[in-house]
């Protein structure tokens, strides 16, 4: 989390570090702040608690100058969102950005009061400047005080500093958090990733793990984490220079959950074959027949993603497929014979728990798979191959086209799997193939439905509670849907195995709760339907997701229904995601919330 960006350059560097921090307020929200040497030499900062237009104000009523400084958006870990706990974090001899955690941070800043050194935070982050200055105090030059401090040091950071006096300066050092080197002519730059500085150039280095980085504004010097000067090499970023906008939509979300069928259709492209009907995996370093055991993991949404693609790798390839949350994975020591396949799904590529668990997975001599939106991303590069989500920059918060495009890889992977395994044969290639090339259209279709949704969305906004429920692999769908409601409406949501309602959420159902029910006809629509009747028998509002089938037969008791296009009932999850992202989009809008930046977000979570 927190986005870092720092410019060593030739002309006045504020505006341009502030279009590098909007480009990174999808890492956190909660202040923001600059640092530059003032005429070359003095550190001056200003800082703004909430959002950058409080900090954009701030730097009109006493504007800051300088041509090096480095900027920050936060999303707290230690201290409260306040101006004062916002970065820079400095001393009059140096400031610091910093993404991440200094988990011993306690131990440092007794050693530093003890030796005299006055806190003004709560932050970890300031044991860091102390730390530095200390040095800097005892002799040292900024280059051997940065070293030494770095030594000091345990958790997970990405840094960029800059020293009183040192105009030509400044340091940068990742281990555990991302961080980029830019290249620009006569200037340099770091940024959190490639976006950060994709105003300013697509040539790009990244920082390995334990890298430290000097630049001045003729080039920079990398040192590995031995010390050792090593060379990286210089790649030219995908990603586009210009802002990513609203077009004619009034969020971020909304304009992305419109984009699906482009991006779903973008996506399956680059997967199928539609000539040959089949799918065309880019070539693997390992054989996908040999693989007989798969572990998923993931966080948020993207683990919502991997517990579809268990349904879909067991039902079609008839794999041994397991699912976790790569918090809970990471230290459950969890046994992984060789020679198994492990999927790691993450819009960033950069979610520290997801990373932490890739490298678990790599140690216990797994093959790595990763299934990416951000290309160049740290998972891509750790892993051994990788399939692209072709969803574009998602900017809101909560994920949704990201979701359907994992879904739509995922799809793929299953059907090669199973084909590469002797399952299915390519009579059924084909048709799976040719029920996932319908889906954009369909998606389309379903997109229509909006204005009955909207129409839904008073009531359940006055809800406190409301419970989705599915089966098979609608069940990860009402997890999704209720985890979108919570994220950006802040009404308490659950998502439920229709099947399991009886052991215990039942309880909680009277007229007050909606229940939001996804079941497309197919083999468990029956079964779902009982589930809906016991929900009705106890006066439960239900709002019916079905398709157009199930509407004509089941539909008299419910409040609502919603009737989608009939698809195969392989690739109903993608279509079905739609409906509740629209719910919660529209009660988030009728609670009057920030749907694109939710209160205590973030989109990429760096941190445990
Ligand atoms: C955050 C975001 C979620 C996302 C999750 C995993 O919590 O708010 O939308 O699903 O991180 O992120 P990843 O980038 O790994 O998919």
């Amino acid at each position: 989390m927190c986005g870092i960006i720092g410019i060593i350059g030739k002309e006045e560097v504020v505006p341009r570090i502030m279009e590098g921090l909007k480009r990174l307020e999808y890492r956190g929200y909660d202040s923001a702040g600059i640092a530059t040497l003032y005429d070359g030499k003095k550190i001056d900062r200003r800082r703004a608690q909430g959002k950058l237009v409080n900090l954009e104000e701030r730097l009109r009523e006493i504007p800051l100058l300088g041509t090096i400084g480095i900027g920050h958006t936060r999303w707290a870990t230690h201290g409260a969102p306040t101006e004062q706990n916002a970065h820079p974090h400095a001393t009059p001899r140096v400031a610091v950005v910093h993404n991440g955690i200094i988990e011993n941070f306690r131990d440092l800043r007794e050693e530093l009061s003890a030796a005299g050194h006055q806190f003004e935070t709560e932050t970890d982050t300031e044991t860091i400047v102390h730390l530095i200055t200390s040095f800097l105090d005892q002799g040292l030059d900024p280059r051997a005080a940065a070293e030494a401090a770095l030594k000091r040091l345990e958790g997970a950071f990405a840094l960029a500093m800059i020293f009183d006096g040192e105009e030509d300066l400044m340091i940068g050092a990742r281990r555990g958090s991302p961080l980029v080197l830019g290249y620009g002519e006569g200037e340099m730059y770091l940024g959190s990733d490639a976006i950060a500085l994709a105003h300013l150039t697509r040539k790009i280095t990244y920082l390995e793990e334990g890298d430290r980085v000097e630049l001045t504004r003729n080039g920079a010097r990398l040192f590995d984490e031995a010390g050792r000067e090593v060379i990286r090499p210089v790649t030219m970023a995908t990603i586009s220079g210009g802002m990513i906008d609203k077009g004619n939509y009034r969020h971020f979300m909304l304009k992305e959950i419109y984009e699906q069928p482009t991006v779903i259709g973008q996506t399956l492209g680059t997967l199928i074959d539609p000539l040959q009907g089949k799918i065309t995996l880019p070539e693997f370093p390992f054989d996908l027949a040999g693989i007989d055991r798969v572990t998923i993991i993931a966080c948020g949404t993207s683990y919502y993603a991997g517990m579809v693609a268990k349904y879909w790798l067991e039902q079609k390839a008839r794999l041994n497929v397991e699912v976790d949350i790569a918090s809970e994975f990471r230290y459950r020591e969890a046994v992984m014979p060789k020679g198994g396949l492990a999927i790691f799904i993450s819009q960033s590529g950069e979610t520290a728990d997801t990373l932490a668990a890739l490298r678990y997975a790599q140690a216990q001599g797994q093959h790595i798979l990763s299934i990416v939106n951000v290309p160049q991303s740290s998972m891509e590069r750790e892993s051994d191959m990788v399939l692209h989500t072709h969803a574009g920059p998602e900017v809101g918060v909560a994920s949704t086209k990201a979701f359907t495009c994992q879904l739509a890889v995922l799809a793929c992977l299953a059907i090669a799997m199973a084909k590469a395994r002797g399952q299915i044969d390519h009579g059924e290639e084909e048709r799976l193939c040719q029920a996932l090339t319908e889906v954009p259209a369909r998606m389309a279709e379903v997109l229509n439905h909006d204005e009955a949704i909207q129409a839904l969305a008073d009531d359940v906004a006055k809800a406190r509670d409301v419970i989705y429920l599915g089966r098979g692999p609608e069940y990860p769908i009402a997890m999704e849907g209720a985890l979108k409601l919570k994220e950006i409406s802040y009404i308490h949501a659950e998502g439920y195995a229709a099947g399991e309602m009886k052991h215990g959420p039942i309880a909680l159902i009277d007229e007050n709760v909606p229940i939001i029910v996804i079941a497309p006809t197919g083999r468990l629509f029956e079964k779902t339907v009982s589930n809906m009747q016991e929900v009705i028998a106890r006066k439960g509002r239900v709002i019916f997701i079905t398709d157009e089938q199930g509407a004509k037969t089941d539909s008299e008791e419910a409040e609502a229904t919603i009737a989608l296009p009939m698809l195969d009932e392989f690739v109903t999850p993608l279509l079905y995601a739609i409906p509740v992202q629209l719910l919660s989009y529209h009660v988030a809008v009728a609670k009057g919330t920030d749907v694109d930046q939710p209160r205590n977000l973030a989109k990429s979570v760096t941190v445990e």
